[in-house]
């Protein structure tokens, strides 16, 4: 079986695995740190694959920019394929500006201005959250190899440009950490089928100090935040 955005076959994908947005990170992650990698998905050139990393086999794909994209891969891993714990490896821009580049920021929550529960008929603002187990594992995991972490609720955002470039400081004045782009659908596909999702995100950007890293160093840099996503297999 396979479908129409994924050729694996039942089975190819373990139970636990890492989401980068880029694929071509999935296939850094497959290349320096699983072993016995087995590629499972092309479709889209958004590669998948899985290894074992000390020993437990786990999956790492790409999942695409913004809610539509991780939504469709994500169901499908959950519902098709049976994967169980979900944890996404991306990338933020920091609203606070107590948060530098590279610090790692551990989605407790997602707020979004994205209508993506809407389809859950819920007549009320759905809070989407993380899976506690997972947290605390990478919380602990973080703590224990001196990796500093923020904790908090992030903003998953429909745009990336936006029409108000102060539409940000709203959010922050919440508290809200940081903005991505694909983490409240994440957690709402998740909770709506009883498996487990956590983000984890380094800072690419502060929308405070007007800072950014660049495409090469993204690609290198996320060591701390694959070392601790790694650990939750
Ligand atoms: N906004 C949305 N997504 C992002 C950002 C941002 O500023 N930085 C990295 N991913």
């Amino acid at each position: 079986m396979s479908t129409a955005h994924n050729n694996a076959k039942k089975g190819d994908i373990a139970e636990t695995i890492l989401l980068p947005g880029d694929p071509l990170r999935a296939k850094f992650i497959a290349d320096n740190y699983l072993k016995d990698v087995v590629q499972f998905n092309d479709v889209r050139n958004m590669f998948g694959y899985t290894g074992t990393y000390k020993g437990k086999k786990v999956s790492v794909m790409g999942t695409g920019m913004g809610i539509p994209s991780i939504a469709i891969y994500t169901y499908e891993l959950i519902h098709f394929y049976g994967v169980k714990n979900l944890i996404r490896v991306g990338s933020c821009g920091a609203y606070q500006d107590d948060m530098n580049l590279y610090d790692l920021v551990i989605a407790m929550g997602a707020s979004t201005d994205s209508n993506y529960a809407n389809q859950f008929d819920l007549g009320g603002t759905y809070s989407a959250t993380a899976s506690y187990n997972l947290l605390e594992k990478a919380k602990k995991a973080a703590d224990e190899k001196g990796i500093k972490t923020h904790v908090g609720n992030v903003l998953t955002s429909d745009t990336f440009y936006q029409n108000d470039p102060d539409s940000w400081k709203k959010w922050a004045s919440m508290g809200v950490l940081a903005a991505e782009m694909e983490t409240y659908a994440l957690y709402a596909n998740a909770a709506k089928a009883g498996v487990n999702a956590l983000t984890i995100l380094t800072v690419s950007d502060s929308l405070v100090k007007n800072e950014e890293t660049s495409p090469e160093e993204r690609q290198e840099s996320f060591t701390n935040m694959m070392e601790i996503a790694l650990e939750l297999a």
